[in-house]
């Protein structure tokens, strides 16, 4: 029998849109040295040629606001296709646009009408991936609506807990906050770079320049510091946000952001990206009024129950307030408690070290643990529950039913 030979795949394959056009594109490609485009009508096309041919490129156009059924099949098919490359283009440039476009999984945005040479730079960046794609990391998000409840202790105490699994997981620690000692401060870090060299770059942020701005941490945890004269440097708008966790995403297995408890543009693309959302509360009436308030925001931005773990931080033995309570005021269960340990946090701070390497002992660490396991899916250990606080259960009921 004789075999014959296969047909090469194709380099590109574009799906015909208003904005895009085959002269500009071909500009670009010939000024790279690559064949011209193939070309495709629509966006059930491209999936259909993503499917059959396996381009090492696909250029898709992007519906403004990111839904569409033809987008949605597009994408589940990119994911099954782990060597593709996609362009995503559109001719507006709004965060739920790309946003959509890197959930979707990809791999650079374009605003159109491009000239050659942004079309070029783009394709070039995809080429240099290289390879199949790499296992996308987990990202997960710590937020709380209410200052001081702990969200950057436990961000930095889940990040040094999945850098000490022994399969040498790879772990990121972004600053995304704005307020409060950040991570710099509480690690006793000086990076060179940070957040806000990122937030004033004008040309392309490639991978290298991302990570050239986050700096080791002994503790087997890379760190992105948030930018140290806040003044001097807005914070991100969404689409650098997205572009940071989703080449971060890429770089390593597990992604800890720490964030704003307000909803400023890097904060909503930290939460819409995040595999989950390490909700932050405490067993006190204004910690949990504000996780109830976020429990109804997260549900209006369309995040999924199971994408939000809700985490009671500083839990003792005398809390006025039981947890079964705190559930059914919340209306869903508790994920996971952490024990309180004030010296211990109190002191690391003022050492600048993780909790967990300068009090070992602390019940904390074991708190984080579960809460790590948890995420990961490895083990779910069941809630400690300290013994229930006499309840005062209806004036409880009572208030949390004013919405
Ligand atoms: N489990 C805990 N036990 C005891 N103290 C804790 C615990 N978690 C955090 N703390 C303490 O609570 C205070 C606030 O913690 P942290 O700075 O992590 O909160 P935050 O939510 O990030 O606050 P901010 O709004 O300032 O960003 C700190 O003094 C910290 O040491
Ligand atoms: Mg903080």
């Amino acid at each position: 029998m004789v075999s014959l030979p296969q047909p090469a795949a194709p380099t590109i394959v574009a799906a015909r849109g208003d904005d895009l056009s085959p002269a500009v594109l071909d500009a670009a490609l010939t000024t790279l040295g690559l064949p011209a485009a193939t070309w495709v009508d629509d966006v059930p096309a491209l999936t259909h040629a993503t499917a059959s041919l396996a381009p090492r490129i696909v250029i898709v156009p992007v519906p403004v606001g990111g839904s569409s059924a033809a987008f949605a099949a597009f994408a589940a098919e990119l994911r099954r296709q782990s060597g593709v490359r996609a362009i995503g283009v559109a001719s507006v440039k709004d965060g739920d646009t790309v946003l959509a476009a890197m959930r979707a999984g990809v791999h650079e945005f374009v605003v159109l009408p491009a000239d050659d040479a942004a079309l070029r730079d783009a394709i070039q960046r995809v080429l240099l991936l290289g390879g199949p794609a790499p296992s996308r990391g987990r990202i997960f998000t710590v937020y709380s609506a209410k200052g001081g409840l702990g969200g950057s202790t436990l961000s930095l105490s889940l990040a040094w807990t999945l850098a000490q699994r022994p399969d040498g997981a790879r772990v990121a620690l972004v600053d995304f906050t704005t307020t409060g000692a950040g991570v710099r401060v509480m690690l006793d870090l000086t990076p060179v770079y940070d957040l806000g060299s990122i937030a004033s770059r004008t040309t392309a942020l490639d991978r290298e320049f991302i990570r050239s701005c986050m700096v080791s941490h002994t503790a087997g945890v890379e760190v992105l510091a948030a930018a140290e004269e806040l003044d001097a440097t807005e914070p991100l708008n969404a689409e650098t946000a997205a572009r940071v966790l989703e080449v971060l995403r890429q770089e390593f297995d597990f992604v800890v952001v720490d964030v704003d408890h307000h909803f400023a543009d890097q904060t909503i693309a930290a939460l819409d990206l995040a595999d989950r959302i390490l909700l932050v509360s405490q067993l006190d009436v204004s910690a949990l009024r504000s996780a109830q308030r976020t429990l109804g925001i997260f549900t209006r931005l369309g995040y999924a129950r199971e994408k939000v773990a809700v985490v009671v931080n500083r839990r003792t033995d005398r809390d006025r307030i039981a947890l079964g309570d705190a559930e059914q005021v919340l209306g869903r269960k508790v994920d996971i408690s952490v024990p309180n340990d004030y010296a211990s946090c109190a002191d690391a701070i003022t050492f600048g070290r993780f909790v967990q390497e300068h009090a070992p002992q602390s019940p904390l660490v074991e708190g984080v643990a579960d809460m790590a396991a948890m995420l990961t899916g490895e083990a779910v250990t069941a809630i400690r529950s300290a013994p229930a606080a006499s309840s005062g259960g209806s004036r409880l009921a009572r208030l949390f039913a004013r919405r």
